[in-house]
């Protein structure tokens, strides 16, 4: 059996008799009238039963319905100007499914741990099933912009020899007789991508072994990495500006309604889609630091504080180039008239979101690549096959990644990462 009607589909169909299966939100039973917000997965709704519609049996089991039993509903789809969704369910028939008892997320407020604890439950509120709405719009969005423009999606492996983002990061996992890591970034395998498709993306899950408890922080998170040949710094820049506006285009066209569930202004965000971003190098990001009175040495990373005060500057998406190498990966490249700082960019989302993209051009040329993985303590074997792509027809190339659950959390407004995904993992956080 395949269901044909869901509540995403009811606008269409005013005055027609539906079908549809699903679950008791709660039911509310003024007298002669009994009401239930009702959900299928698609949306939320409000279903009215009176007693000279349904039979006695149904009106029954409509009054008695536990929060989250399964239930089936047969009615008439009527306009509602007062309802959130403009439209209401008159019901002819009610079918008990499956009976919940003692559900254990109930109106109360519950603290998050206890949330993240039933998290296999959580998501069925209608905060949580906005977000992953907007999450799958803004992976579709993603898959689209890179499709459009012709990339081919090359996916990496997770199982990996070589680390690409440092050491102190790196899960580890035995494999057979030798020891493996799970992938920190699809990158060093797009850039063999790129020269053989021209245009490639990967787009999976990649994991960090942070024991960072931030906002902004997971294990376990999805990252899309797109890689160019003959692409420079700024070609970067300009194909991740252009991926950021189309995510804000479609989550604003499609997820509307999402939005509002969530509270999201959407002034900040259209605002995003009109232009280019502010563009300043890491040594003008130091003074602005420095002009607000916070402490910052030329030469350090940025903190989250420090991120939030250089997006505070703007009110849109800033892009950061030009960062000093000594804090970067070894596969960065150097400028060329200043080898202190790497032809580098990051991304820092407005409004305190910090850093939702990272990338720039890649060192292409044999020699300084060598040294620079052996500055960095990294064996140049198990780099050989990377250092191959420069033997073999070297040309310059740039890509980025752009971090989702990141992403998620701004567009969607979010306090926490922990919210983007349905099961985060997080330094206390495996289980459900
Ligand atoms: O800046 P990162 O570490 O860059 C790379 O991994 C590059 N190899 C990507 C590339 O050029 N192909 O990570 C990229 C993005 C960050 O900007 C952030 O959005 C996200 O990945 N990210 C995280 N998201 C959640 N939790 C974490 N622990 C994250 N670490 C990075
Ligand atoms: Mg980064």
């Amino acid at each position: 059996m395949i269901q044909k009607t869901y509540i995403s589909h009811l606008r269409s169909k005013i005055n027609e008799t539906v079908e549809l299966a699903g679950w008791a939100v709660r039911v509310r039973d003024s007298g002669k009238i009994c009401f239930m917000q009702f959900r299928d997965g698609t949306g939320f709704i409000q279903v009215v039963a009176s007693p000279n519609d349904v039979s006695t049996d149904d009106f029954e089991t409509m009054r008695h319905l536990s929060i989250e039993s399964a239930v089936k509903v047969k009615g008439t789809v009527v306009e509602s100007p007062k309802s959130a969704t403009g439209i209401e369910i008159i019901a002819k028939e009610i079918d008990l499914v499956s009976k919940t008892e003692n559900y254990p997320i109930t109106p109360k407020e519950h603290g998050t741990d206890f949330l993240m604890d039933l998290r296999h439950l959580w998501i069925r509120n209608p905060r949580q099933h906005a977000i992953l709405r907007i999450r799958h719009q803004i992976i579709t969005a993603i898959r689209h912009y890179f499709d459009d423009l012709d990339f081919t999606l090359t996916d990496a492996p997770i199982f990996t020899a070589n680390e690409c983002e440092g050491s102190s990061t790196l899960f580890g996992t035995e494999y057979f007789d030798e020891n493996a890591f799970l992938s920190q970034s699809g990158q060093l395998y797009m850039e063999a991508a790129c020269q053989a498709v021209g245009r490639a993306y990967c787009f999976g899950p990649t994991f960090r072994a942070e024991k960072s408890n931030t906002r902004r922080h997971l294990t376990e998170f999805w990252m899309v990495e797109p890689e160019v040949a003959y692409m420079d710094l700024e070609g970067s820049i300009e194909l991740a500006e252009g991926l950021i506006q189309a995510i804000i285009k479609r989550v604003l066209e499609r997820c509307e309604q999402e939005l509002k569930v969530l509270n999201r202004s959407t002034e900040g965000l259209k605002a995003i889609i009109a232009g280019p971003f502010p563009k300043i190098s890491y040594d003008e990001a130091v003074k602005i630091i420095q002009d607000s009175g916070t402490p910052f040495s030329w030469g350090d990373d940025f903190g989250g504080a420090d991120e939030t005060i250089i997006s505070n500057a703007f009110e849109r998406p800033t892009v950061v180039h030009s960062y000093p190498a000594s804090i970067k990966p070894f596969y960065m490249k150097k400028d060329p008239k200043n080898p202190n700082v790497v032809r580098n960019m990051d991304i820092l989302a407005p409004e305190g979101y910090g850093e939702i993209i990272g990338g720039g051009q890649r060192e292409e040329h044999y020699e300084t690549l060598l040294q620079s993985i052996e500055a960095s303590g990294l064996d140049p074997k198990t780099y050989s096959w990377y250092l191959d792509i420069r033997r073999y027809g070297a040309v310059p190339h740039a890509g980025f990644g752009l971090g989702l659950e990141r992403c998620v959390a701004w567009i969607a407004g979010l306090p926490h990462v922990r919210e983007t995904g349905l099961f985060p993992r997080m330094p206390h956080r495996l289980r459900p």
